[in-house]
């Protein structure tokens, strides 16, 4: 059996990574991964590969683009001349980028079975975000919707969808898991961060840092909880570039800023924090996953569960200050997302799959 999994951004990596590791446990799965190119900068990309011990991809396409649909188009192209070369059984997606969205049309059109890690998510507001729009496409189109939560399901189903429903749970709880025993704690030292006494932060969507009064309001919220904790903030590249355009760099001179980590290195910072500012939807579940509460900087999310529970709060650019400061006590519940065999689960179906 031969399955493409295709990959492109730094979410996507960390998934595959686990995957991949069980796929490599059965010889008569051939595995050929597709890297499209979307996150290229070595600290965004390259850096997960050693890491997380994975092989290089076989492919590299190196789409990079500033606009969606130049993307998205791009890499369907480039997409297509593989699958027509490779005749792959399966198309193996992740989550809700770019990079899924051109997998799934690309095979698709071409009637290759699509297989979707992390399907059923979604998140209504704001509207028409892309990552939305990635995720109701490519789960309309797939064969195989590898749900991590019951909430997915529900989603699914509201939708029409009934067939090809699978309840993993979720690889990222799987690879939290394998990778524990590794994770980094040298930049506690190098930052000279006391644990418990600081915040990790992460931003990066669209809808936080692409327009000038909203990303303003946002760091001046997290200036001043700067003021009374620390705040180490790895910047992704399009919230610096965005920084930079709109001449707010006074704002982030109270946070510790350090270009991005690597996955060991931010799950070591994160069971060391106090709590997390986030707007990712990987790392909001990560927090989780080391026992932190996350503020949310989002007006809805796809992992809804932990909100419900108490552990992560939903705030906008006006109340994060407040939020972080609150002192809330919940109660940490385990195995919300499965026990940790999401992946094992997956390959299992697909191997299934080939004998029917
Ligand atoms: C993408 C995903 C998002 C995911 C995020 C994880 C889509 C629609 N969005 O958003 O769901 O949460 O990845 O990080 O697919 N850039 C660099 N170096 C890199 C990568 C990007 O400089 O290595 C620049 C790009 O040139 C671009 C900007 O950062 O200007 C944004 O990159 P892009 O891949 O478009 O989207 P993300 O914001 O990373």
């Amino acid at each position: 059996m031969k399955i493409l999994s295709i990959i492109g951004a730094r979410p996507q990596f960390v998934k595959e990574a686990i995957v991949q590791s069980e796929i490599n446990k059965n010889q008569d799965i051939k595995e050929v991964v597709i890297h499209t190119g979307q996150h290229y900068d070595d600290n965004m990309s390259g850096v997960f590969f050693d890491v997380l011990e994975m092989k290089e991809p076989e492919y590299n396409l190196g789409v990079q683009a500033s606009n969606h649909g130049e993307m998205t188009g791009k890499m369907l192209i480039e997409l297509e001349k593989v699958m027509i070369r490779e005749k792959p059984d399966i198309v193996l997606l992740y989550g809700d980028t770019n990079s899924t969205l051109a997998g799934a049309i690309a095979a698709s059109k071409l009637k290759i079975k699509i297989a979707h890690v992390e399907a059923g998510l979604r998140q209504k507001e704001p509207k028409y975000i892309p990552e939305e729009i990635n995720r109701i496409l490519t789960d309309s189109i797939s064969n195989y919707l590898f749900v991590p939560s019951n909430l997915a399901v529900e989603n699914l189903n509201e939708e029409g969808i009934y067939e090809g429903i699978y309840f993993t749970g979720d690889v990222m709880y799987d690879i939290f898991l394998k990778m524990k025993p590794k994770f980094d704690y040298s930049l506690m030292d190098e930052l000279k961060l006391k644990e418990n006494q600081f915040i990790m932060m992460t931003m990066h969507r669209d809808f936080n840092v692409d327009k000038k009064e909203k990303l303003e309001k946002i760091l001046k919220e997290i200036d001043k909880v700067s003021k009374e904790i620390k705040v180490v903030y790895p910047i992704h590249p399009r919230t610096k570039k965005r920084i930079i355009e709109f001449g707010l760099e006074k704002l982030i001179k109270n946070i510790t800023i350090i270009e991005p980590i690597d996955y060991l290195q931010l799950m070591g910072l994160t069971e060391k924090c106090y709590k997390a500012i986030t707007d990712s939807g990987g790392y909001q579940k990560e927090t989780y996953f080391a026992g932190k509460q996350a503020i949310v900087i989002m007006p809805d999310t796809g992992w809804k569960e932990l909100v419900d529970l108490g552990f992560n709060t939903l705030v906008d650019e006006n109340d994060i200050y407040d939020k972080i400061m609150e002192d809330c006590k919940v109660e940490y519940i385990k195995n919300i997302y499965g026990n940790g065999k999401a992946a094992t689960k997956i390959v299992n179906i697909l191997k299934d799959s080939k004998s029917k």
